[in-house]
């Protein structure tokens, strides 16, 4: 079988005493959406972390498309491909959906490597394609009609789906996802789904970390789920979803909330 695209061995970070993250060794294939789960504080979030460059893990090793790529800064990490989304929005409110469009590669990448990738001088052929790519996803995202729209004044669905589309324009390998349903309203939901299929059936990879459990059994082919810093159970959607130690550690630590 080909090597995963992600590969995470042995993952241990710690925050004084707390261990978030206690020996996690987690596989991502290409070809599809895989899922990452577990109660509130489990280490999700922190796992993304250190995936994506924004936290070093204190022991273990992050393997992408090939080569290592822990303790690499999240603008190198994302020039190889990979790139996340935030739990929580950043954008600029007052900036228009096209501009944030605009704006997040140099954040993703760097503006220096951005100029690089073209010709000396051509800035205007960089500037046409990156316009080019922001329509492409407007319309992929369902938000082509709200170009000039002030990103604040957009819904908090239409807010996650720019978050998409923002790790969208540098084309990466594989996106991570950090809730991308959470806080939405429930009719909105679908919408956001269809977005990530549409993409995920012209061969964008996913990997998603999401509570709503009706959404992980809609997108996912594979879940691997988290409790307090270690991996409990790991495969295929439909048989990880009715373990029954998934279910009580999970129900367990939600109940507490
Ligand atoms: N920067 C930090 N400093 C100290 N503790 C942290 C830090 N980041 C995370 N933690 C702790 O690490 C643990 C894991 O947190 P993390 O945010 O990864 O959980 P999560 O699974 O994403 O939770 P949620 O589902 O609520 O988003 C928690 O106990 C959290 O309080
Ligand atoms: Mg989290």
């Amino acid at each position: 079988m080909a090597e995963p695209l992600l590969q995470t061995d042995n993952v241990r970070k710690s925050f004084g005493g707390l261990t978030a993250l206690d020996g996690v060794s987690l596989e991502v294939r290409a070809g599809g959406v895989a899922g990452l789960i577990g109660p509130n504080g489990s280490g999700k979030t922190t796992l993304f972390n250190v995936i994506s460059g924004f936290a070093a893990p204190d022991v273990g090793e992050v393997r992408f498309d090939g080569a290592r790529i822990d303790g690499l800064s999240p603008d190198r990490i994302a020039r190889r491909g990979l790139v996340r989304t935030f739990q929580a929005s950043l954008n600029p409110q007052a900036m228009t959906v096209m501009e944030n469009l605009l704006l997040a590669p140099q954040q993703q990448v760097g503006e220096g490597v951005l100029a690089a990738l073209f010709r000396p001088g051509a800035i205007r052929r960089q500037e046409d394609q990156a316009l080019e790519r922001a329509w492409e996803i407007l319309a992929q995202i369902k938000l082509d009609h709200q170009a000039d729209t002030p990103a604040g004044s957009l819904s908090g669905g239409q807010k996650k789906l720019l978050m998409m589309g923002q790790a969208l324009m540098v084309r990466p390998k594989l996106l991570l996802l950090d809730e991308p349903v959470a806080g939405v309203n429930p009719r909105l939901i679908d919408g956001i789904v269809g977005v990530i299929r549409a993409l995920q059936s012209q061969g964008q990879n996913f990997l998603i970390v999401e509570h709503n459990m009706q959404v992980v059994r809609r997108l996912c082919d594979s879940v691997t789920v988290l409790d307090a810093g270690q991996i409990i159970a790991s495969g295929a959607t439909d048989e990880v979803l009715q373990r029954d130690d998934v279910l009580r550690a999970y129900l367990a630590r939600q109940s507490g909330r």
